[in-house]
Formats: structure tokens, C-alpha cells, sequence
């Protein structure tokens, strides 16, 4: 086919291919837009589209083509491969002529026009870099979380992107995983108010708007659960605990509507996912009522041969399509098999029309079929002034100030030793999944001191976070020796977390533990600030500081956000989503636990070291505990300091006993009995004291932030619901069982205020 001219030749070629059908002609053309016009216009003209496909074009939509990440060129046989309708979508195409060329080959020379996808891994930003995922989950904030979305839909649509592999909605309750630096961290509440916020974010409500992204909720599922958290291990997940907590932030993303959903690269429960009917049939299609499409992981499909699940590609084939799983990332086994599989009749044309449908449906919604090109005068705004603040914010909602012995917030005139591996590295402070933010335009803490005069000498002492060389320690202690508190930022570079980064150790790594306590010999106060993709045991380190901020990977802004908490202009809000273990020994670590025949019990606690040399074998203590750390974590899920101090108070409840069809209200007051306004998270926890399968200590069920005045008291009111009270039973039931409930609230999950009552 001759190149023809674009613009004139689109038009002419819509009326081409559509002109069967006068009411489609209308729609199609008209003023309202697709997504507006009722299902069943849409579910008329797919019909319409995949009657006239051949089997092999069907087969070319379910194709996700994958260049890598740091692709630069455009190969003609990808030209070709489109043009022949054998490609649905592409990953990772980051030159926008490419991208203008290979949707104008789609809709000008392929056999149907059907418009191709455009996606990309936008993950905590594309441009502007806000705080890894774990980091805005820290906030506890659903505008938070909304905003770094949709500033990124924005700056990633300039490039044609449409469809984002976010949110990751993995329940993550290992450190030692290194893609907890992109989870929504350990609970199903707080995950499932994210999974909607980015959702929402992300598609502004109407996927139809060129600065919207289609969400893709994954990894489906019990990815977070891999074994030991060595990514991509096996996950072994029990029914009602995958309804009852992994599944629930999926529900929450399905609801807000998204239309793509991504299968793990694990098996669960001995199937992978990407082969899983039951999972993608039964569960996600069936009692989650998916709507749109499925898409494997990069080559999830083939790697069920490594899984010791498919035989060969031709099999990888047939079981990820009888399983209902649409379109294949990078892999090829649809592409080369599914035509075989069919006229050997393992396959039905019937589900191949099925998940082709599933396909269109999206590329409808998100209007693709009217505007396929991206504009070609908007510039998605990078690094906006509006974006800049909105990820400075997100790092201030995001950082958790877990230690202050009153050094916080610095005076104005503290001479500062700044020191350490990531004060200055632009690129680390970014974190995992930052294809496309530019580092020249991070802002470190250390240009952020220059830009607002503070009074600070300044040296890295480690050049990086592993540095084992001690050779920087001399000037360090030089001009800690100079200054009245020293500020170490230390932490892990952003290429320790993430995908196929984790560690056994969750230690600072290199010799930050010893130059922190040669430091500490100065007697100087040292204030840390940690970056990392996941919670650092900072155990052994904790006694020679006196105060330690977790900014997590914060992204372009951290500098100045983190500047601003350090010097009282604004306080860090975080709070954990994540309980943080003491020491690797401990993970998996969460405070949503089961109460065990033999609940630890602080009072019968035997510690290592007391044990009598010799002494007779006992059930010391008797208690789930470890010897040498009994059972808490070193912070709990929840918790976080401000500048400020809160009282809770007069925990209450409106009923005491109430009937299924009835809710329950509760307040607490709460006064700011420090010397600073300040913010705090009220959090609201039950626990289902007997159940017909055991219940969690604690649940998250509600939380409220609140701001108060020094001095000033506020009543927060919760209502509790019969809902909050289900759970799904062993037989996969949603059950509300009668009994007696235990209330908590409080500011953190291990400091609670408590009641009861009473489900009749
Ligand atoms: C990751 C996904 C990601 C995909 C595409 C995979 O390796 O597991 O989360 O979306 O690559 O880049």
C-alpha cells in the first residue's frame, strides 16, 4: 500500500470502513463520544469489527509487543508486523514519531484500522518523580496518592501513552521483597482507599480524555506472598485469605474501573497465574465481574514452562487461553500457536471472538477509535511548577518520623554536618521504575540547603550506599566535629528494591552502620534520614541517633520537602503501612496477624541472654516469639511522630449490643497536648474475638486525619457497618457471625484505646 497523505487520508478512511451501518457512521463521527454511548452501541460495533476479522488478525490483537525499556529504534519489521494487524499494543515505544507512525500504519494500512494501544510502566510519576509507591502509601492519603497519578497521566499521555502497568496492588509483608518498594504495603484497608485513588488518578473519570491512562491493576495475585520474599517465588495462599486480603484492593481498582487487570508471575497454590482458570475465570470474570481485559506479565506465559507447568510454547498457548487470559506481553506463544490449537479444535473461535472483545472494548472506552494520535501540541507539562508542588507534598504527607528526642525541627542557625551516601544522588532518590524521570532536574537535600542559605558544610563520607571504603571517614568526622548536629542520609540506592532486588539483609548497607557510630562518638546529635525502597533494620544504629525521618525513595522533590520537615516549616505526616521489623528475621511481618494457641505475652517473655547455661529443656515463656526479640516489631503498622503530642480520650460507643442490620458508632476525643499544631491519623481497628475461622488481632477499618491547634481538643466520630464485619468463610461464603467484637482506636496500630460489643 502507498504511503498516503495522513491527515486527509483518515477521514475518507473511517467512511471506508464504516459506511455499512448509517447509525454507526453518526456515532462514530458525532459529538458524543464513545464511552458516553450506552454498552450496547459499543458491544454492536466490536461485534460488527470482529465479524470481518480473519482468525489471524484476531490473534494479532491479543499480541502485546514489548521493545525493551531503553529501545531506541523502530525496526521495520515491527512496521510490517502491524501493518499485517499481527500487533493489539505496544510497550516501551519512547520516541513519539514512532509512536505517531505505528498508530498511523494501524489505522491507515492495517486490514481493520483497529488503533493500537500505547503503554509504559508509569509507575510513581513519568517526568516528575513522586515517592515510590510504599512512600505514598505512607501517607495514608487518597488525594495523595490521586495526585501522583494524575500527574502522571498527564505527562505520560503527551507521548501517546495510554495505558499504564499501575497500579501495583500487591499486599506486601516482607522487607526482603524488593518490589515492596512498589506495594501498597501489608493491609487490605489502606490498600483498596490507594487502589481507588489511583485508579481514579489515572483515568479522570472518563478514560475517553486524551490525559487519561487505563489503569492495569496487578500482579493477579499473591504475588507479595512469594516465599522467603525472593521475587517471583511461589505463593501459597489459602481461599479465604485471598478473598479476605489480597484480593481486596483488586475489588477496590475493579470498582473505580479499571478496565485492565495484569496475571503474576507466580504460581498460587500450585497453578500459575497466567494459566490459572479458576483465577482468571472463576474469580476475576466470575465473582469479581471483569469487564475488560487481561494481560500476562513480560513472558508470564512462556515461564509456565520453567514453573514446570506447560510442556512447551504450544501448550504456554493453551492453557493461558483457555484460562480466559486476553493479551500476551513479549511472548510469542498466541502469535505462533493459537491458529494451530484452533484448527486442532483445543481452542474455540468462540472465546478467540471473547477475548478479542475484551480488547476492543478498552481501545473504545478510551476513545481510540475516534482520536488514535496523540496531540501533537500538548507537552504534557513536565516538571510544571503545579506538578513540582504536588510531588514536594506527597513527600510530606509520605515521611515518617519514626525517632525525635526533641532535635527536631532544627533552629534556624544549626551548624549542620551534612553527611552520607544519598544526600546528594540525584538518581537514587528517584527510586525503582523511573524510565523516564530525568535526574538533572531532581532536587537533592543538599541543593536544597544551598537554595535556602542553611548554614552547612557538606561530604558524602561513603561515595555510595554499599561502600565498604572507610577512606571518606576522616573529613566526615571533621566537620561533624564543626557542627552542632550532624544530618546522615543514608538508606539504599534506588537499584536495591524493586523488581528482582531483594535482599536477605535488610541492614543499611556498605559501612553506614560505622560511620554512623564513629559519628555518634563526636557526640554530636545525629538526626538520619533514611531513602530506601523498603523498611532498613536500623537496630543496631538506633541508640546513636536522635532522631530518624524514613523519606522512602521521594522522588524529584525530596530536597526541598525534606529540608522543609527538617527546619519545622512543615511536619512529616507519614505514617506506616508497613510494620518495621527490627531485623530480617522476623519477615514476614504484619500486624494483622492471627492470635496463635499461644499469644505472646510480654510477661512471660524469657530473653535469650537470661537463660541459665545448662538449663533444662523448657517451653521457655511458651509464647510465638523469637528468644533474642520477642515478638513486636520496631515501630508498628500506623504508626509516625509529628511535631506535636496527642492525647487520646473517652473512647465511646453508641450501642453495646447490636443486631445485623444495625451499624455502631464511635468517638474518641483527642487533644494536642504538645507544643505545635500538628496532624495526627486516627485509626480504627476490630478485631472478631471468635469466629467459625480464626480472625486477625486487629483489622483496619476506618481512619481519619485530623489537624490540630496547640491546646485544641477535637471529637472524631466513626460509624461502623455490618459490612466491615463480614468475612468470607471456608466454604467462600461471605459470612456476618454473631458474637463479641473488640474496638481499638488509636493513633497507631499497638497504641490503642479500647471497647467492645456485641453482633447479635
Ligand atoms: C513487571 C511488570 C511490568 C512489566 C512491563 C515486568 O517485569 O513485573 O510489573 O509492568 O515488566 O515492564
Amino acid at each position: 500500500m502507498k504511503k498516503r497523505n495522513h491527515k486527509k487520508e483518515s477521514s475518507h478512511f473511517f467512511f471506508n470502513r464504516f459506511t455499512l451501518n448509517h447509525l454507526f457512521i453518526v456515532c462514530y463521527l458525532g459529538v458524543i463520544n464513545v464511552y458516553a454511548q450506552s454498552n450496547t452501541a459499543v458491544e454492536e460495533k466490536i461485534t460488527r469489527i470482529i465479524s470481518k476479522m480473519t482468525v489471524d488478525q484476531k490473534i494479532g490483537q491479543l499480541a502485546l509487543r514489548g521493545t525493551s525499556s531503553r529501545s531506541k529504534d523502530l525496526p521495520e519489521q515491527l512496521k510490517q508486523d502491524v501493518k499485517n494487524g499481527k500487533i493489539g499494543a505496544f510497550l516501551n515505544v519512547m520516541n513519539k514519531a514512532y509512536v505517531d507512525e505505528l498508530q498511523r500504519i494501524a489505522i491507515e494500512e492495517s486490514p481493520q484500522g483497529i488503533p493500537l494501544i500505547f503503554a509504559r510502566d508509569v509507575i510513581h510519576g513519568f517526568k516528575t518523580i513522586f515517592p515510590i509507591p510504599l512512600g505514598l502509601a505512607a501517607s495514608w492519603d487518597a488525594e495523595t496518592a490521586k495526585s501522583a497519578a494524575r500527574v502522571s497521566a498527564i505527562e505520560a499521555s503527551s507521548f501517546g501513552i495510554r495505558w499504564t502497568f499501575a497500579p501495583m496492588l500487591d499486599i506486601a509483608q516482607d522487607s526482603r521483597w524488593g518490589r515492596i518498594a512498589e506495594s501498597p504495603g501489608e493491609d487490605p484497608y489502606l490498600a483498596s482507599i490507594l487502589a481507588k485513588a489511583y485508579v481514579e488518578g489515572f483515568q479522570n473519570n472518563d478514560l475517553s480524555q486524551p490525559t487519561s491512562l487505563a489503569a492495569c491493576a496487578k500482579h493477579f495475585i499473591g504475588y507479595g506472598a512469594a516465599i522467603g520474599g525472593r521475587d517471583y517465588n511461589t505463593a501459597i495462599i489459602h481461599q479465604p485469605l485471598l478473598h479476605n486480603t489480597y484480593l481486596k484492593p483488586f475489588e477496590a481498582a475493579l470498582a473505580a474501573g479499571a478496565p485492565t487487570v495484569m496475571t503474576s508471575f507466580n504460581e498460587i497454590n500450585g497453578v500459575p497465574a497466567s494459566g490459572n482458570k479458576w483465577l482468571l475465570n472463576d474469580i476475576l470474570r466470575g465473582k469479581l465481574d471483569f469487564k475488560g481485559f487481561v494481560v500476562s506479565d513480560w513472558n508470564s506465559t512462556t515461564g509456565m514452562i520453567d514453573h514446570g507447568y506447560a510442556k512447551n510454547e504450544k501448550h504456554t498457548a493453551e492453557l493461558s487461553f483457555n484460562a480466559g487470559l486476553d493479551m500476551e506481553m513479549t511472548s510469542k506463544s498466541y502469535e505462533n500457536h493459537l491458529k494451530e490449537l484452533l484448527e486442532e479444535k483445543k481452542i474455540t473461535e468462540t472465546q478467540l471472538d471473547f477475548l478479542v472483545a475484551n480488547i476492543l472494548r478498552v481501545k473504545f472506552q478510551l476513545d481510540l477509535f475516534k482520536n488514535p494520535y496523540r496531540s501533537k501540541t500538548f507537552t504534557g507539562n513536565y516538571y510544571d511548577q503545579k506538578h513540582l508542588d504536588l510531588a514536594k507534598k506527597a513527600v510530606i504527607k509520605s515521611s515518617v518520623l519514626l525517632k525525635n528526642n526533641a532535635i527536631l525541627p532544627l533552629n534556624k542557625n544549626t551548624k549542620v554536618a551534612v553527611i552520607g551516601p544519598l544526600a546528594n544522588a540525584p538518581l537514587e532518590q528517584l527510586g525503582t521504575w523511573i524510565f523516564d524521570g530525568d535526574k538533572k532536574h531532581t532536587q537533592t537535600p543538599t541543593s536544597a540547603f544551598t537554595n535556602n542559605k542553611v548554614n552547612f558544610k557538606f561530604t558524602e563520607g561513603l561515595s555510595y550506599s554499599r561502600d565498604t571504603s572507610t577512606q571518606g571517614f576522616k573529613k566526615a568526622l571533621e566537620i561533624a566535629e564543626a557542627s552542632d548536629v550532624i544530618l546522615f542520609f543514608g538508606g539504599e540506592e534506588a537499584i536495591l528494591s524493586g523488581e528482582a532486588h531483594s535482599r536477605a539483609s535488610i541492614d543499611l548497607p556498605g559501612k553506614q552502620e560505622a560511620l554512623i557510630k564513629a559519628l555518634a562518638k563526636t557526640g554530636k546529635p545525629i538526626v538520619l534520614v533514611i531513602m530506601g525502597g523498603r523498611p532498613l533494620s536500623i537496630t543496631n544504629i538506633i541508640d546513636d541517633v536522635d532522631a530518624v525521618l524514613m523519606a522512602w525513595h521521594p522522588g524529584t522533590m525530596g530536597g526541598p520537602a525534606i529540608y522543609e520537615m527538617l527546619w519545622g516549616k512543615s511536619e512529616p505526616q507519614g505514617r506506616l503501612p508497613v510494620s518495621w521489623p527490627k531485623t530480617a528475621g522476623q519477615l514476614p511481618l504484619f500486624y494483622n496477624h492471627k492470635s496463635t494457641g499461644r499469644p505472646f505475652d510480654p510477661k512471660s517473655f524469657v530473653q535469650m541472654d537470661s537463660i541459665p547455661v545448662g538449663a533444662w529443656q523448657s517451653s521457655l515463656g511458651n509464647t510465638t516469639h523469637y528468644l533474642d526479640l520477642g515478638a513486636a516489631p520496631h515501630f508498628p503498622f500506623g504508626y509516625g511522630l509529628g511535631y506535636t503530642r496527642f492525647s487520646y480520650k473517652n473512647l465511646k460507643i453508641s450501642k453495646t449490643t447490636i443486631s445485623k442490620n444495625e451499624t455502631v458508632s464511635l468517638s474518641v476525643t483527642i487533644t494536642n497536648t504538645g507544643k505545635n499544631a500538628g496532624s495526627d491519623i486516627v485509626q480504627l481497628y476490630i478485631q472478631d474475638i471468635v469466629g467459625s475461622l480464626t480472625r486477625p488481632v486487629k483489622e483496619l477499618k476506618r481512619f481519619k486525619p485530623i489537624f490540630l491547634e496547640k491546646g485544641e481538643t477535637k471529637t472524631v466520630e466513626f460509624t461502623i457497618t455490618p459490612k466491615d464485619l463480614m468475612f468470607v468463610n471456608n466454604t467462600l461464603q461471605p459470612v456476618l457471625e454473631s458474637g463479641d467484637f473488640n474496638v481499638f482506636v488509636g493513633n497507631n496500630s499497638a497504641n490503642t484505646l479500647k471497647t467492645t460489643f456485641t453482633l447479635n
